[in-house]
């Protein structure tokens, strides 16, 4: 389990990569920091395209990049959204794909450029995944 130094750190790797994110059609900027077992820091940003349908998410551009990286195992997640006050979390798409590489218990937090911010796991994100929970 991580700390909150580690995660303010982890989270601190997401804000700055989320400034280079690739959103001129929404102009909502994602950043995503993936923290590896051995410590290693994978991130990803949003990637827009004028096909819209091609946008790939920060989340799942990270888990990409780490896959090919050789690195499978995830011990936290933070996802900053800069271009939002409030925190806005992992879509669907990507909350399954973060169930396929982390366990339920797996920190995350999300956070805007407000105060708040969502201190939350993998499971609570997307909860009865059959991948972790149902399985005997
Ligand atoms: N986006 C992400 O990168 N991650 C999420 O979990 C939510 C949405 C991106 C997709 C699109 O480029 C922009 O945010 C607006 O939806």
């Amino acid at each position: 389990m991580i700390n909150k130094e580690q995660m303010d750190s982890l989270f601190n790797e997401a804000q700055k990569i989320a400034l280079k994110a690739y959103s001129p059609y929404s102009k909502f900027r994602v950043g995503a920091a993936l923290l590896c077992e051995d410590g290693t820091v994978i991130t990803g940003v949003n990637v827009e395209n004028r096909s819209f349908g091609l946008t790939t998410c920060a989340e799942r551009n990270a888990v990409c990049t780490a896959i090919a990286k050789g690195f499978q195992r995830f011990i936290a997640l933070a996802v900053s959204t800069p271009d939002s006050v409030e925190p806005v979390g992992p879509c669907g798409a990507c909350r399954q794909v973060l169930s396929e590489f982390m366990q339920g218990e797996t920190p995350v937090r999300f956070a805007g450029s407000g105060v708040n911010q969502v201190n939350t796991t993998v499971g609570e994100l997307y909860p009865l995944d059959s991948l972790h929970e149902l399985k005997s």
